[in-house]
């Protein structure tokens, strides 16, 4: 068996929460590979809204195992408030949840360095979502960083106590000091109290060596499926550096991630929103700063699922989503809040960009040139309300014409639409 893999191909947000959570049934297994809780996958069933941040979004499936893998970083706090907000739904994560025995954990320090560092960019920051990605993916690749295997060992506490003291002394040397920040409103005295009464969650469930775990599941025909967080265009390398995350959003991420070889991946769905959203700062060339921007803000509600910043609302940029689909090896495009275009006169679509005196096709080093501008066409809209019920060929004929154009643009057949955020309104073109 190969390991399917779902992954967002803009800037995060792109619906992928609903998409796992609608294929799930098709798997054994669903596994998150990278990012922590700056992720925020948004779940709605039978008007509930449901919010994961570490947790896998195959949980609300009894019967369906879920595994953290080792790409993924932890904070205890957050972990343990998830476990419990999903309780009060009546889920048990830990009946289906397994964690990595090699995911590296957040420290309290960690998120103190996150917001001492942005601190310290000015007006360069990056809009982090101050959960401590960036310090903790660090210590990873130093290789000074705490596992959650490491949590019973019997110098976990030493060990402990050596990290944070570097952590403050690089705090201090960059001029702050642990009273100045708060982290989600503690001190972190405060925080770090609860950080160690949240260990005792953590260690409830069962860790496990995913990349054993998974190749011998494959082995025996079971169905991975592997999660992605953020998107293609945050990846740390090939996204837009350094308004990036810190880690491989990217397909060579589930590798690296979960322990799964190149060879045994299967279907990449790529997914993507019919618009683009940023949230945090960067480049975004189709961004719009007015009223039409305002406009897909509210029809899109593009509020952050973690940190409820308002997202950066654009048009859709097909340059970068053909290079998106080009790094993953996408073999399947999902695209996502089609509805929320559904009374639009017109639709933007950016199919080249301009740089200097030429046209591209592919997102390229932009610093030198005078002039980077996104190169857009209108489309007309369909201004209707597409049925997910009926057949794609039923749709109106606008909308098809905005489906067609694009997948001629980017060379792939879209294989599902989704045109609300509930399970039941999706449209699967391949099981028409
Ligand atoms: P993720 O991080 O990729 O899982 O995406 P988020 O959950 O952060 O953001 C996607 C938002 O759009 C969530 O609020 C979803 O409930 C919502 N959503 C997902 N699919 C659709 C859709 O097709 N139409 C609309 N209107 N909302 C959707
Ligand atoms: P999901 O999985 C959207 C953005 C932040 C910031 C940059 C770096 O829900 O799609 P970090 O906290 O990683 O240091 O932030 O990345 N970012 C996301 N944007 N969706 C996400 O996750 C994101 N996770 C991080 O806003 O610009
Ligand atoms: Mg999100």
């Amino acid at each position: 068996m190969k390991a399917d893999v779902i992954l967002g191909l803009q800037w995060g947000d792109e619906g992928k929460g609903k998409i796992v959570d609608l294929l799930a049934p098709s798997y054994d297994i669903i596994a998150r590979f990278q990012g922590g809780p700056n992720a925020g996958h948004t779940i709605e069933i039978g008007g509930r809204k449901h919010i994961l941040h570490l947790i896998p979004s195959g949980i609300f499936h009894p019967g369906i195992q879920n595994l953290i893998g080792n790409g993924v970083i932890i904070d205890p706090v957050i972990f343990r408030q998830e476990t419990e907000g999903l309780k009060e739904t009546g889920i048990h994560p830990a009946e289906t949840l397994l964690i990595s025995d090699r995911a590296h954990l957040i420290l309290p320090t960690h998120r103190l360095l996150d917001a001492c560092y942005e601190q310290s960019k000015a007006e360069k920051k990056i809009g982090s979502t101050l959960k401590g990605i960036g310090p903790a993916y660090t210590d990873k690749t130093a290789r000074i960083g705490l596992r959650t295997g490491d949590l019973t060992d019997r110098d976990f506490r030493t060990r402990y106590e050596l990290l944070k003291k570097h952590h403050l002394q690089l705090a201090a040397a960059a001029g702050i000091s642990s009273n100045d920040i708060l982290i989600d409103g503690l001190s972190l005295d405060a925080y770090e109290k609860a950080w160690f009464e949240s260990l005792e969650v953590l260690l409830a469930f069962k860790m496990v060596d995913n990349a054993l775990f998974l190749n011998r599941s494959l082995e025996r025909g079971m169905k991975v499926l592997a999660e992605g967080a953020q998107g293609t265009l945050l990846d740390v390398d090939f996204g837009s550096y350094p308004y990036v995350t810190s880690s491989s959003t990217t397909a060579g991420g589930v590798s690296t991630g979960l322990g799964i070889p190149p060879s045994r991946i299967g279907e990449v769905y790529g997914v993507f929103k019919a618009y683009c959203t940023r949230v945090g700062n960067g480049p975004f060339p189709t961004e719009l700063n007015d009223e039409t921007g305002q406009l897909l803000r509210d029809l899109g509600h593009e509020y952050g699922s973690t940190t409820g910043r308002p997202r950066r609302c654009g048009w859709l940029d097909l340059p970068a989503l053909r290079y998106a689909i080009m790094i993953n090896g996408v073999s399947r495009l999902i695209m996502m809040k089609a509805d929320v275009l559904n009374h639009l006169p017109e639709i933007g679509v950016c199919t080249q960009y301009r740089i200097d005196d030429r046209l591209s096709d592919f997102p390229e080093a932009r610093e030198s040139a005078s002039v980077f501008e996104a190169a857009c066409i209108a489309l007309p809209g369909w201004q209707s309300e597409p049925d997910p019920a009926l057949p794609f060929d039923s749709q109106p004929d606008a909308f098809k014409s905005y489906v067609s154009f694009i997948e001629k643009a980017v060379d792939r057949k879209i294989s599902v639409l989704s045109l609300g955020a509930e399970r039941n309104q999706t449209l699967m073109r391949d099981r028409e």
